[in-house]
């Protein structure tokens, strides 16, 4: 086994004693997240060809058009998933290592030294996370509603390429929604005893459940990311008529 590095002892930015491709994961998670993050922020300015029949993209989810609002609606609507994103615990730890470099792994020197950790503005902000989470809940339900509508052709059950994509990209965004840490702590959380009532033991049950999910969360993070994006692709690509839906049933 690798000896533990417990602590820096060269100074500077990068400078470490660590012999292993620590670097790799920082490199990966910007390449990453810039990649999708220009990518949704460039679909999000269209306001154009988000919508293909039943299909919407869930960067444009709860359609709406206000006619006070100079730019793009997804501008406004992108704002409870992206305060919930940038708030959240895994996220955090991955951008402040790959865009701040602060630090850019254990045990690797950084800029400066006098670390103030998260108690200061604006990072401070990023306790909010719990508030974002109740937004990025209530969302879940329009998501869940585009599902719905994805399997409705004429006002029948029926089965497309596009209905997959959407269930795919709602259901890893629920997935990463309900293993959040703040989740975790509303269903299990401030409680002395687990087992002592009815309802207290329900919320043991419930709690060992979202411990499992929350154990995977920075795979959800990932894979819902990934999804939104795909959806987002496909229902544009068929919305300006580059590509053809692939009907099941
Ligand atoms: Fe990641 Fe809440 S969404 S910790």
């Amino acid at each position: 086994m690798a000896p533990a590095v417990d602590a820096v002892t060269k100074e500077g930015l990068g400078a470490t004693d660590r012999r292993d491709a620590w670097w790799l994961a920082p490199v990966s998670v910007a390449a990453g997240l810039g990649f999708l993050g220009l990518y949704l922020f460039w679909a999000a300015a269209q306001n154009a060809y988000f919508r293909s029949g039943n299909y919407l993209s869930p960067v444009y989810s709860p359609e709406i058009h206000p006619g006070w609002w100079p730019l793009s609606p997804a501008f406004l609507i992108l704002i409870p998933p992206l305060l919930f994103r940038t708030t959240c615990y895994y996220y955090r730890k991955a951008y402040y290592r790959a865009f701040f470099l602060d630090p850019a792994g254990c045990a690797v020197g950084e800029f400066r030294r006098n670390y103030s950790g998260e108690t200061k503005f604006p990072f401070l902000l990023q306790n909010m996370h719990r508030y974002a989470f109740y937004l990025a809940f209530l969302w879940l339900f329009f998501l869940w509603y585009d599902v719905f509508e994805a399997f409705q052709f004429e006002h029948r059950f029926g089965v497309g390429l596009g209905s997959l994509v959407i269930l795919a990209s709602t259901g890893t965004l629920t997935l990463y929604t309900l293993s959040c840490h703040s989740w975790r702590h509303i269903v299990g959380g401030k409680l002395d005893c687990f087992s002592c009532t009815a309802s207290t033991r329900a919320r043991h049950g419930i709690w060992q459940r979202v411990t499992h999910w929350n154990e995977h969360h920075q795979l959800f993070a990932w894979i819902s990311l990934f999804s939104v994006t795909a959806a987002d692709v496909y229902v544009r690509l068929l919305a300006m008529g580059l590509i053809q839906d692939v009907r099941f049933l």
